[in-house]
C-alpha cells in the first residue's frame, strides 16, 4: 500500500513559548527576519566560509584572538569594539568573503542557541524562501518554526514570514497544520502579502530601526529571494549546504 505522508508544521511565536514543543526529529527552521537571519543569508550569498553564533557578547569576542571577524548587536546597535553589527549590508561586502564570523545578536543567535537539540536546525529569511520552500519539500521531517521575536515577546515580522512559509508548502506539498499558530501565521501573511513594509510600518522594531535610520535594511529584509542560500547548523556552525552558490 503507498502512503502519502503528511508532514505537520507548527509554529513557536518567541523562544519563551519553545518548551511547550516538541523538536525532536523535527526540522526547526529559526527566523528573525528584523535582521539577524537576513544578515546571515546575505553573508552566504557573499560566500562567507562559516558563521558561529554565539548568545553572549563575552563569548563572540573571545573569538576574535583565533581570527574571526567579530560581529555584534544589541538593541539594534553595533557592540563598541566589534567588527561589524548586524546590518545585511556589512555582511554583502567584499571584506567579508571567505572569512569566518563569531555572530552575536540580541534575539536571532539566542534563538538558533535554544533551538538546537535533537532536530535539524536551518536559517529562514525573506531573502531564501523559495529555495529554503524546495528544500524542505525534499526532506521528509515534520517543521517547527522558531520565531526569535523580540526579548521573549511576539514580533509581526517573523511571524509574516512564518505564515509565507506555510502558505508555500501546504499550497505546492503535502504539509498539513493543525497548530492555532500556524494558521494565525498564514492569515496574517495573506493580509500583509502585498505590502509587507506598510504593514509593518507600526510595529516595535520597525519603530526601533527606523529611530536608528536604517530603513533601507528593513525593506531589503522583506525582499524575496535575493538569495540562493540554505545556512544550516552543523557541530554548532552554521554553513551554507546550497552547492549551487
Ligand atoms: C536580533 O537578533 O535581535 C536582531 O537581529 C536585532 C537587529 O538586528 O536589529
Amino acid at each position: 500500500m503507498n502512503y502519502i505522508y503528511e508532514r505537520e508544521i507548527e509554529v513557536c511565536y518567541t523562544p519563551a513559548l519553545f518548551p511547550f514543543y516538541n523538536p525532536e526529529n523535527k526540522i526547526v527552521v529559526v527566523v528573525d527576519i528584523l535582521r539577524a537571519t537576513s544578515a546571515i543569508c546575505s553573508a552566504f550569498e557573499n560566500n562567507v566560509k562559516e558563521i558561529v553564533p554565539i548568545a553572549n557578547v563575552e563569548d563572540a569576542f573571545k573569538l576574535k584572538d583565533q581570527g574571526y571577524i567579530i560581529a555584534a548587536e544589541r538593541n539594534g546597535e553595533r557592540v563598541d569594539g566589534a567588527d561589524m553589527g548586524n546590518s545585511p549590508f556589512e555582511f554583502l561586502e567584499p571584506s567579508v568573503r571567505g572569512k569566518s564570523i563569531a555572530f552575536t545578536t540580541t534575539n536571532g543567535t539566542q534563538a538558533i542557541e535554544i533551538a538546537k537539540q535533537k532536530n535539524i536546525v536551518v536559517i529562514g529569511a525573506f531573502l531564501n524562501h523559495r529555495i529554503l520552500c524546495n528544500w524542505l519539500i525534499h526532506q521528509q521531517k515534520d517543521i517547527l518554526v522558531l520565531c526569535a521575536g523580540w526579548k521573549g515577546k511576539f514580533n509581526l515580522e517573523d511571524t509574516y514570514f512564518a505564515g509565507a512559509l506555510i502558505e508555500y508548502l501546504t499550497s505546492y506539498s503535502n504539509f498539513t497544520t493543525t497548530c492555532d499558530s500556524a494558521m494565525a501565521s498564514r492569515s496574517l501573511y495573506l493580509l500583509a502579502k502585498d505590502n509587507l513594509y506598510d504593514f509593518l510600518s507600526n510595529s516595535s522594531h520597525f519603530e526601533r530601526l527606523k529611530k536608528l535610520n536604517k530603513l533601507d535594511d528593513i525593506r531589503y529584509c522583506l525582499s524575496m529571494d535575493k538569495t540562493n542560500v540554505i545556512p544550516v547548523l552543523k557541530d554548532d556552525v552554521i554553513v551554507n549546504i546550497c552547492s549551487s552558490n
